[in-house]
C-alpha cells in the first residue's frame, strides 16, 4: 500500500462501515492518522491486473510496552464487488507472511459473531477462537443511540517467531 492507494483503500473502508458488520468504527480515518497507526512494514493491497485495489490489510500494535511488540491487530476488507472470489484469503495469506517476516508472535482481531465471511476467513487461515466477549462495546459510540455488541476475539500464533 502506498499513499497512492488511499482513495481506493478509504472506498473500501467505507463499504465495510456502511454494511455495519466490520468494525465498530463510524467514519474513515484521514491518510494521516491511518499511517500514524498502521505499521508500515504489513500494509498490503490487493489489485485486479488493471491495477484496480480489490482489498487491503493492516495492522496496529496492540500495545506500546515493549513485552508486547510481537502483538499485532489487524484489519482486512475487500472491495464489495469483489468478495467471495478468493480475494480476501489471497490478501490475508500475504498479509501473514509480511506479518511472519516482521517478527511477529501473535496477529488478533475481534470479529462480529454475525461476520460470517470473516470467521470462515480467519479459520482457514490458522486462527482460533479466544472468546466471545458479550456486549463488550456499543455500535455508534458517541451518538448514544447504538446497541451493545458482542465479539469474537480471534488469533492467530506464529509458529515461527516466539515462544518454541
Ligand atoms: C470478510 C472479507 C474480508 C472476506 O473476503 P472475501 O474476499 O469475500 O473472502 P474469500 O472469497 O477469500 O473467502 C474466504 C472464505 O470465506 C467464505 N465466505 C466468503 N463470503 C462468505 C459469506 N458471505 N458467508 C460465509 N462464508 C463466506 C468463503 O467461502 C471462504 O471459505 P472457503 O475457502 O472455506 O470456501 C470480506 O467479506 C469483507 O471485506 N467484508 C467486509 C469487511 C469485513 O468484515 N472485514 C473483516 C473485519 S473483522
Amino acid at each position: 500500500m502506498t499513499p497512492g492507494d488511499w482513495p481506493e483503500v478509504a472506498e473500501i473502508y467505507r463499504e465495510g462501515i456502511e454494511d455495519g458488520e466490520a468494525t465498530f468504527e463510524t467514519r474513515v480515518p484521514s491518510w494521516h492518522d491511518f499511517d500514524a497507526g498502521k505499521l508500515p512494514e504489513m500494509r498490503l493491497v490487493a489489485v485486479d491486473d488493471d491495477g484496480r485495489v480489490l482489498g487491503w490489510a493492516a495492522a496496529a500494535p496492540v500495545s506500546a510496552r515493549e513485552a508486547y511488540r510481537g502483538v499485532v491487530e489487524h484489519s482486512v476488507y475487500v472491495l464489495r464487488a469483489a468478495r467471495a472470489r478468493g480475494v480476501g484469503r489471497l490478501l490475508l495469506s500475504a498479509f501473514i507472511d509480511a506479518a511472519e517476516a516482521a517478527g511477529v508472535w501473535t496477529i488478533q482481531a475481534s470479529v462480529f459473531p454475525e461476520n460470517a465471511a470473516s470467521l470462515r476467513l480467519h479459520e482457514a487461515a490458522g486462527f482460533r477462537i479466544v472468546g466471545r466477549r458479550e456486549r463488550i462495546a456499543r455500535a455508534g459510540a458517541g451518538r448514544h443511540t447504538g446497541s451493545w455488541r458482542d465479539t469474537v476475539l480471534i488469533e492467530r500464533r506464529s509458529a515461527r517467531n516466539g515462544i518454541r
